[in-house]
């Protein structure tokens, strides 16, 4: 019955010339993995039956054991690299035969080639770029086929961070019609925005191949989120051969702006007919915007003065490596967004699409960047040996991938560029911007410099960039509107503050400098490699937060601020040696728990009430602890410890946190902050106990069963009363059983050398964690968590 009632519904989309135009198939399934080089994989007959069957996207690099010996060295996690080889066989169905088919890759790191059946299709040395292959001429519709893919990462050491390794990002099976919108080819832009109506401008590209001309109708639809047609234009007898643009104006009366408290996103529909059949249909998210970067007064959203409050991340996802996963991504975003930020920098390559999806639809300020290097090297094989072959075609692939994104409104060219100090500068700088400009006139250009002296500049001296993005440095801000008379602002990077989450050296107001100059790689530090988390610890080119934002707060021209970290990224271990192989930078740990600083931007960049005492009340007695507090929306905040006035304090001057010099005593240390003499807000921290359970908290309880879903879940060691135990490391072992399995753990603890790949932790200052994923299957999920001598515990995750 139901095939009838199919077939019936097929004739019925044929004769109506409505059949499905563009098919885009999830090809992440079922590959068949292998470490190591065996270039016979590249052939169709070639046996890999011995090999493991995995899932994209795919890292092999978080799977491997940390050791200072593998080529990647510590900069990169201590993590291995090397060759490895993926295949995948596949049949596409018989009814293909007509169609074109492409095989789109999101990113490989690195030095990726592909082949169909044995046929070369190409390779692709930068790791973060998008890309597609054509398969039609070599593919059997009908019949099984296969693809190789070789990814060499081999060549170290070739970055300053983490890249993972593999095809860590999806790939996707294109299937269209001969005649059909071209790759990543729409753009689409808004020349004129009012409160009144929007001029939005479509650029469609479409190709027609197989010498197939055709004359076909193009219909652009606007629809909101409503599904409501807001608009339409069409456009008859377009005639395509090779490759044709066609330009549409359509006017959006009384748009709903986009922003980043209301990111209003429209879907632009684009539909492609030749007489009554549907050759293609293709849709682009639009976001209707308009924005302004002043010389004097900083950014401009809608007309409306906003101040860019970001942050710079590296792609990593903890302890889930370079593997993209759509909901580590959109976490992290959650995290960062209550704290109030609304910018996102990517640090300092082309990122995820699923990125930008998330920022589009969240409400992020993006910082799109291209490069970390040039054609001089900052490591020895890194992009700087494909630069020449290879920058232009892809800093065009990026500006067309990327360029339809509500939230990017700045092209970063690159971070800290070393062809700033020399005429070079001036040349490469020139022809970037331009390819840029050939493909986008709608975004500023910038370059994170380091180099804030005009003369010495020679990025600054192309005349090039339209945006002017300086790193650290804060002491030459109030200059720098004297030095780039009329030249607009932003400060791409800020700060580099260190921080262990829950670890505190006393006094908190001397500030430490680690490493303290350039002469010395690493700090002296603390033996066991933790770095205090008051705010008082930074490398020598950077500053506290505090320092950094009320730097950038009082500079009007500064536009927005991109703090240098959102979260610990694994490598770049400054200010230690191994075992050391992540950062300490981050706002968030590595496992994406706030360390105290998250708690002063959000007293800053948010106005909803809040406060934060620490430290933890667990302290050997007699001890002298700096106890501070982060609040907003009160005037005064009054500590009490165990019912004892301890006095009342205010924030005064650039300081954003109150303190108390406290001598230790076991018990109840509370915060109470008062406005107007009501009470706002209070907290308390109560001194814990021995371990005595674990307690168990998933940030949802409800997940799809898609295979892909993750459910965050954190595991707190608490005393007999429930109160957390600071400085718990206790060895948490978890089960799971039901239809999900453990993607990773972690701790957040920077040293750490225990597996991501594991079902056991080590509890670090209280706290580990369990990223629970979907196995594809619907129904429940139970993760227990058990560790000797502690009651244990269990949570449900309903995956439907
Ligand atoms: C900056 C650089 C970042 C990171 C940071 C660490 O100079 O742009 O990538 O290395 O320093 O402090």
């Amino acid at each position: 019955m139901k095939k009838l009632f199919n077939l019936i519904l097929l004739c019925f989309f044929v004769i109506a010339g409505i059949a499905q135009p563009r098919t885009i198939t999830d090809f992440n399934k079922d590959w068949r993995f292998s470490l190591g080089n065996d270039s016979m994989a590249l052939h169709k007959m070639y046996n890999d039956k011995s090999w493991r069957t995995l899932n994209l996207p795919h890292d092999w690099s978080i799977e491997g054991d940390f050791s200072d010996k593998h080529p990647t060295t510590a900069n990169q996690a201590g993590l291995p690299a090397g060759i490895g080889w993926y295949r995948k066989t596949f049949t596409v169905p018989a009814t293909s035969k007509n169609k074109r088919m492409y095989i789109n890759f999101d990113g490989v790191y690195r030095n990726s080639e592909v082949w169909i059946n044995g046929h070369y299709l190409g390779k692709r040395p930068n790791g973060y770029i998008s890309f597609r292959y054509e398969l039609t001429p070599y593919i059997v519709a009908g019949r099984s086929n296969v693809l190789s893919v070789k990814v060499d990462n081999s060549a170290q050491p070739n970055s300053r961070w983490y890249t993972g390794s593999g095809i860590y990002r999806k790939v996707w099976l294109l299937t269209t019609n001969q005649v059909a919108v071209d790759h990543w080819g729409t753009f689409v832009s808004t020349p004129e925005v009012n409160n009144r109506l929007a001029k939005v401008r479509v650029q469609t590209s479409l190709t027609s191949r197989g010498g197939n001309n055709a004359n076909v109708n193009v219909e652009t639809r606007i629809i909101d989120r409503a599904g409501k047609v807001v608009a339409t234009k069409v456009s008859t007898g377009v005639a395509v051969s090779g490759s044709t643009t066609i330009d549409q104006e359509v006017v959006v009366s009384e748009p709903v702006l986009w922003s980043v408290t209301n990111p209003y996103l429209y879907k632009v529909k684009t539909l492609v007919r030749s007489g009554n059949t549907l050759l293609d249909e293709y849709d682009t998210n639009l976001g209707i915007r308009y924005f302004d970067f002043d010389p004097e007064k900083g950014f401009f959203l809608n007309g409306q003065a906003l101040k860019i409050l970001g942050v710079c991340n590296h792609h990593d996802l903890g302890a889930l490596g370079a593997a993209v996963n759509t909901r580590a991504i959109e976490r992290q975003l959650e995290i960062l967004k209550s704290m109030g930020c609304n910018g996102i920098r990517t640090a300092h390559n082309p990122p995820a699409s699923e990125l930008l999806e998330l920022c589009d639809k969240m409400g992020f300020i993006v910082m799109d960047e291209a490069f970390d290097m040039w054609q001089k090297r900052k490591n020895r094989q890194d992009y700087s040996v494909d630069f020449a072959e290879w920058h232009k075609r892809d800093l065009e692939d990026m500006i067309k991938r990327d360029r339809n994104h509500a939230s990017i409104f700045v092209w970063s060219i690159g971070n800290e560029i070393r062809e700033q100090f020399d005429s070079t500068g001036i040349t490469i700088t020139r022809e970037l911007t331009k390819i840029i400009k050939d493909l986008d006139t709608t975004r500023p250009v910038t370059s994170a410099l380091t180099e804030n002296e005009p003369p010495k500049n020679f990025i600054w001296q192309s005349g090039a960039l339209d945006l002017l993005g300086f790193n650290y440095k804060l002491a030459a801000y109030p200059e720098l509107p004297k030095r780039f008379p009329g030249q607009k602002f932003i400060a791409a990077e800020t700060m580099s503050a260190l921080a262990t989450r829950g670890h505190y050296d006393m006094p908190s107001d001397s500030n430490r400098l680690w490493p303290p100059d350039s002469k010395s790689p690493f700090a002296t530090g603390n033996p066991d490699l933790t770095v205090s988390a008051y705010d008082h610890v930074y490398a020598y080119w950077g500053s506290s937060h505090e320092d950094g934002w009320n730097a950038v707060k009082k500079a009007p021209f500064m536009s927005g601020i991109y703090v240098w970290s959102g979260f610990d990224f694994l490598g770049e271990p400054v200010p230690y040696p191994w075992p050391a192989r992540s950062s300490y930078y981050g706002i968030i740990d590595l496992a994406g728990f706030p360390k105290d600083v998250y708690y002063m931007y959000k007293s800053e960049w948010t106005n909803k009430p809040m406060v934060h005492l620490f430290p933890h009340w667990n302290w050997p007695a007699g001890k002298v602890v700096d106890v501070w507090a982060y609040y907003n929306q009160a005037d005064e905040a009054e500590l009490f410890l165990n019912n004892v006035s301890l006095g009342v304090k205010k924030k005064s001057g650039d300081t954003l946190h109150v303190k108390w010099r406290v001598p230790f005593q076991p018990g109840t240390l509370k915060v109470v902050t008062r406005k107007d003499g009501k009470v706002v807000m209070t907290q308390q921290r109560v001194t814990a106990g021995k371990p005595a359970a674990i307690l168990l908290s998933a940030d949802r309880t409800n997940i799809k069963s898609d295979g892909k879903d993750l459910s965050f879940v954190k595991a707190t060691i608490v005393d007999a009363n429930g109160n957390m135990v600071p400085d718990a490391d206790n060895q948490v072992t978890f089960k799971i059983a039901g239809n999900g399995f453990i993607a990773g753990v972690d701790n957040g603890l920077q040293t750490s050398l225990e597996p991501f790949k594991a079902s056991q932790r080590k509890a670090f200052n209280g706290l580990c964690l369990a990223i629970v994923q979907s196995n594809g299957k619907a129904g429940p999920v139970t993760l227990i968590a058990e560790a000797e001598g502690l009651k244990s515990s269990r949570v449900t995750i309903s995956s439907k």
